[in-house]
């Protein structure tokens, strides 16, 4: 009796927030996910990106028919004397359409209620707020994993569940969280229905959410009409899918990083116009996928060295802060390293003053975690922590403070954290680049980037999917 009441009232609580948008008393059980997997608002995938800055939002969902979207976005619950904001849709691969809408001159510290509309589709009424000062928490997850399967027609569902059921608890640590970021690998084959699955949550409709590409996700074609970015880059050569993008939200300057892509001369000048267009941001963050630190899987210490040839000079010369990463599924923190070098160590619970280089961090997987002990890590790790269990990161920004916590969500406890700290606006980051760090290493990697498009190019049209290689090429 008790757990059928409690069913009741958990579903009656899921009913009232999709109708009265209450953010977060979404109080989500398997059996509520079940039957809210079956909802139009679920299978449209809403999903909410961080536009160009706070006063942005960038929306993207999916429909059956082609209409053009458009998002109706009111200061009041009941949805009065809203604002209309009109979008664009293209053609999905799999014969959908992608609607995209931006939202924008937002003001800050205020309450937004909105509604997407294409066609026949109207969406219930979600919110979401923005940011009134300079302290925020951004959510750090990485390869989550959402999964297509042949064998359980119900995996996308239920890996689907777990991205849900991980941003629920952590919403339960800190109920405070206004960016959720996800260093790649979302979807295990790259299918559209994989995107929608990581799409479905109710949580990525009311707080923004920045993606990077992870080699996973570029094994289909389908994030490319998933994705709404801001400010993303045109260079070439670049992956079919995507390209770097960068937001300033509150002061912290996000560069996302496509990693699947060797084009380091891209990549530097991407960096380099951010940070010029973003001269008095208090952190530099950078996002991308592949793991350089990591270590544990042998095979892939020469991928994780060419990645380091590839983007610590770029970390080096920009004084970022701190980078997260992704793909091994093995959570570990560096040291603060500058020229693939450890120059100042720290332990666990460790508060780093004015770092002259750089701290790399990879967190373990959401669906694929991996606790097997492999070879041991380098000597560049700060922090590692070998669990099965399904992690979670909160990153609290101030002004003059980064500090990072890490949970594990059946344990519930946080096995670790570290602040860095800055008492100049340059912390300590050296001014100048080794010389070491020319444009031959930038040069070999564009060239390589060609060839890895081939690659790129094969693994899709051995697949079935009809691509065209210069477009791979032109990104
Ligand atoms: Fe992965
Ligand atoms: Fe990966």
């Amino acid at each position: 009796m008790k757990t059928v009441s409690k069913k009741i009232i958990s579903l009656l609580l899921a009913v009232t927030m999709l109708v009265t948008c209450i953010p977060f008393a979404f109080a989500q059980s398997v059996d509520n996910w079940n039957e809210y997997w079956e909802t139009a608002d679920a299978k449209a995938g809403i999903i909410m990106f961080n536009g160009e800055s706070d006063s942005e939002r960038n929306f993207s969902w999916y429909t059956e028919s082609e209409a053009t979207p458009e998002i109706r976005l009111s200061t009041e619950e009941d949805m009065q004397d809203y604002e209309t904001f009109m979008g664009y849709s293209v053609e999905t691969y799999d014969g959908r359409f992608a609607n995209k809408v931006t939202v924008s001159d937002l003001d800050s510290g205020e309450t937004y209620y909105y509604q997407c509309i294409s066609g026949e589709f109207t969406s219930s009424v979600y919110s979401f707020e923005t940011d009134g000062d300079e302290s925020f928490t951004a959510m750090y997850v990485t390869d989550v994993h959402v999964s297509y399967s042949d064998t359980d027609s119900n995996c996308i569902r239920d890996t689907a569940y777990n991205f849900d059921f991980t941003i629920e608890k952590a919403l339960k640590t800190n109920d405070d969280i206004s960016l959720i970021l996800s260093a790649g690998d979302q979807a295990s084959e790259g299918l559209e229905d994989e995107y929608i699955g990581f799409s479905a949550s109710p949580f990525v409709k009311s707080i923004p959410v920045a993606t990077a590409i992870g080699n996973h996700d570029l094994k289909g074609v389908a994030y490319k009409t998933f994705s709404n970015m801001p400010n993303q880059s045109d260079s070439k050569p670049a992956t079919y899918i995507g390209n770097d993008y960068y937001f300033v939200k509150n002061g912290v300057l996000f560069l996302i990083m496509d990693s699947n892509n060797a084009n380091s001369t891209a990549h530097r000048n991407f960096v380099k116009n951010a940070v010029k267009e973003n001269p008095d941001v208090n952190w530099k963050v950078m996002m991308f996928h592949h793991d350089l630190y990591g270590g544990r899987i042998e095979h892939r210490e020469s991928e994780n060295a060419l990645h380091r040839m590839l983007w610590a000079p770029i970390c080096d010369e920009f004084g970022i802060d701190l980078v997260l990463l992704g793909h091994s599924h093995y959570y570990t923190v560096s040291n603060v390293l500058y020229n693939n070098k450890t120059v100042s160590s720290f332990t666990n619970g460790g508060t780093v003053t004015d770092p002259n280089g750089t701290i790399y961090m990879v967190s373990g997987s959401l669906n694929r975690p991996r606790d097997d002990e492999n070879p041991p890590l380098g000597e560049n790790v700060a922090i590692d922590y070998l669990t099965a269990d399904k992690i979670y990161n909160l990153i609290d920004f101030t002004e003059d403070t980064l500090t990072v916590k890490s949970y594990a969500i059946e344990s519930d406890v946080c096995f670790s954290s570290f602040t860095i700290e800055k008492t100049s606006d340059n912390g300590g980051h050296p001014d100048k680049m080794p010389a070491f760090y020319n444009f031959i290493i930038r040069f070999i990697g564009t060239i390589y980037e060609y060839f890895n498009n081939m690659g790129i190019y094969s693994n899709l049209t051995d697949k079935g999917f009809k691509v065209n290689f210069f477009d791979i090429v032109n990104g």
